[in-house]
């Protein structure tokens, strides 16, 4: 069981000239088995939903409630996050230098399992992880993410996805700049996570490509820091028919 539930939620940024509220009202529940899409257009704060939930300090939450299976994540500090389940792979997965893949996927293991992994079956499942992911070995002894390209960043995220295997995953933009046999790829990575069972997914994406290959059980229109629409993923295909004209003049 894993149900991510954010009701009301408000969240602001600090700005020179004051706080400026980016999320609205945001009301979603992900329940496990369920993915969940979610479109919308720039800057209508889709990323700013992903950071709130992985409780990145730019973002404070001014009002409203997220909860995992009932546990006030709003309580908890980035840390306790993950290790009650949550992961976020980011639009733009930051440059850790000095620190290799295979140390970080290992200190990543160890904090949310609460114990180091046995250091033979890991070597394997880090290696198969990479493998499955396009990754080839290399790339463990690599700084995270430095010089990555931008689909190897993207691959490198669905690999930790993979290996830390959380109950709900957040993944923003995952889609964006890979080439088209790294779209399967990914995709792949992110059915094999979904369909372990109990699994909750929640995809923000700008393009209906990525949905031909990991079906999404509900499609929501994110329109000014709101949830402006939501259906099945017919509502994909009309987004991409007419745009999000209809959503934004309504939200004016
Ligand atoms: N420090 C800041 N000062 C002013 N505005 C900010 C600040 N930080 C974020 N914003 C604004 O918050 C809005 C939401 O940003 P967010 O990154 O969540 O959008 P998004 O929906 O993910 O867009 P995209 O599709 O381009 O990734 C944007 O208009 C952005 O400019
Ligand atoms: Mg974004």
């Amino acid at each position: 069981m894993s149900t991510l539930e954010i009701k009301d939620l408000h969240v602001s940024v600090t700005t020179e000239d004051g706080p400026k509220e980016i999320l609205k009202g945001v009301t979603l529940t992900i329940k496990d088995g369920e993915t969940h899409a979610i479109m919308g257009p720039n800057g209508s704060g889709k990323s700013t939903l992903a950071y709130s939930i992985a409780g990145h300090p730019k973002y404070t939450v001014t009002s409203g409630t997220v909860t995992l299976d009932g546990d006030d994540v709003l309580e908890m500090s980035v840390d306790e996050r993950a290790r009650a389940g949550l992961f976020l792979a980011m639009q733009y997965p930051v440059e850790v230098p000095g620190v290799s893949v295979a140390n970080f996927l290992r200190t990543a293991k160890t904090a949310i399992d609460g114990e180091a992994p046995k250091l033979r079956t890991w070597v394997k499942d880090v290696n198969a992880a990479m493998a499955e992911n396009g990754l080839d070995s290399t790339f463990s002894t690599r700084s995270v993410n430095e010089g990555f390209s931008g689909g190897e960043k993207k691959r490198h995220e669905i690999a930790q996805l993979n290996l830390l295997n959380p109950k709900v995953a957040v993944l923003d933009e995952t889609d964006s700049g890979l080439d088209i046999d790294a779209l399967k790829t990914v995709s792949e990575g992110v059915n094999r996570f979904a369909e372990a069972g109990d699994k909750g997914v929640l995809l923000i994406t700008h393009y209906t490509r990525i949905l031909r290959y990991i079906k999404p059980d509900f499609v929501h229109v994110f329109v000014a820091g709101r949830i402006a629409e939501q259906g099945g993923p017919e509502l994909a295909d009309q987004l991409e028919a007419e745009g999000y004209d209809k959503y934004v003049n309504a939200a004016v």
